[in-house]
């Protein structure tokens, strides 16, 4: 059976990352047997922009729709586009069109990379933050009213629908019976936001009935973010709503270092839509152009979407042969983020080998 992969590099490093990302994705398919096919989109990003005063056609739905997953690189170019431009028009349209309810982030200290809390070492920080990806604090319910003058007043509403918050439990409470330590520890604030968040409580409770094998932990947000970093070994599987996850989900990964490798996915997990993965970071329009950004990001992205399409074992190959290629340190290979003087080529040829061998 051939998947088919929308490939979309974007703006700035995204465009130098990608066919590092794809070198090894073609190496794991071969090594493993598997039938993707790539297909490559100019659209949703600035350049595309330029040309045609929107960042993606109008029938992009229809293109994308169908695929089995989308690997993008990055997108937004500030000098030319302003951020929330190319931001909306492109990856929030995928997450909102493609109802990608879940924002699944890995938290992993690797080999050879310095975690910025002290005496952390591989082993030490190995999590995934989970995030509710379409509703909560993120919602376009409320409005302003007598807007410059001295009675303004402003309100936006939190949404939370059993729907919503029930799927995403879900999610993470399967993530969580599926690793070894089984554990969930579930983001609240039920003391100062006093009706959405007991009621977030509650549906916890009620999900953790259908998993007895679980443990299920909570601390309210203020607590928890200090507990990342004072105790980043205590977590296994955190879930959040939409604004606690996009905390937690930037926190978690920058204790484990340089954002150069940190993966994401936007999941819709029933498939009736395509998936998306990407790195973390963003576009870097300091150092576009130079050939030095970190392709692991962009490689781990597409280990978690082998991971998604079925293919545990090759997942674990491309992990294992960055791990690998980190342990070693040959700094001639490296990126400089992480204290090399190689290129994003060269540090993804050494995973790609790896992964042949
Ligand atoms: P950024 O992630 O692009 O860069 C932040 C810093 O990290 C920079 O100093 C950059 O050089 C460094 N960095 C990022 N990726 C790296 C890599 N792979 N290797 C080595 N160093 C790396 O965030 P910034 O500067 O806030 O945003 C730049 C543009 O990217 C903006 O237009 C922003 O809207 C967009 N952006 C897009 C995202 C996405 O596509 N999901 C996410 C974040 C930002
Ligand atoms: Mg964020």
């Amino acid at each position: 059976m051939t998947q088919r992969i929308a490939v979309i590099p974007g703006d700035g490093i995204g465009t130098e990352v990608m066919p590092e990302g794809l070198r090894a994705l073609e190496a794991a398919a071969k090594k493993f047997g598997i039938d993707l096919a790539f297909e490559h989109f100019d659209f949703a990003c600035c350049d595309y922009y330029a040309k045609h005063g929107q960042m993606m056609p109008d029938d992009w739905f229809d293109q994308l729709k169908d695929f089995d997953a989308i690997f993008y690189g990055a997108v937004g170019w500030p000098d030319t586009v302003p951020d929330h431009v190319s931001l909306w028009g492109s990856l929030l349209q995928f997450r909102r069109q493609f109802d990608q309810y879940i924002n699944l982030r890995p938290c992993k200290l690797l080999p050879g990379i310095k975690s910025p809390l002290a005496d952390r070492k591989p082993g030490d920080i190995d999590f995934y933050v989970v995030r509710e990806n379409t509703e909560g604090e993120y919602s376009s319910v409320g409005g302003k009213m007598f807007e410059g003058t001295d009675r303004e007043v402003v309100i936006q509403e939190t949404v939370m629908s059993r729907h919503g918050v029930d799927r995403v439990l879900k999610y993470a409470f399967d993530l969580a019976q599926s690793r070894p330590r089984k554990k969930l520890t579930s983001a609240t604030k039920s003391n100062g936001i006093a009706i959405t968040m007991p009621w977030w409580d509650e549906r916890v409770e009620a999900m953790s009935g259908n998993y007895s094998d679980v443990s299920v932990d909570k601390f309210h947000i203020d607590i928890l973010t200090a507990n990342f970093v004072l105790h980043p070994d205590w977590f296994d599987v955190v879930v959040g709503s939409n604004l606690f996850g996009d905390i937690l989900s930037d926190l978690g990964p920058a204790c484990t270092g340089t954002i150069g490798v940190a993966p994401s996915a936007n999941i819709n997990p029933e498939g009736r839509f395509p998936s998306l993965f990407e790195p973390v970071h963003g576009s870097a329009p300091d150092i576009a152009g130079k050939g030095i950004a970190n392709p692991i990001g962009q490689i781990w992205s597409g280990a978690m979407m082998l991971e998604h399409l079925g293919h545990a074992e090759a997942a674990k190959a491309i992990v294992d042969a960055f791990e690998a290629v980190l342990a070693e340190g040959d700094a001639s290979l490296l990126t400089p983020d992480i204290r090399g003087q190689g290129t994003t080529e060269t540090l993804g040829q050494a995973i790609a080998q790896r992964l042949a061998e």
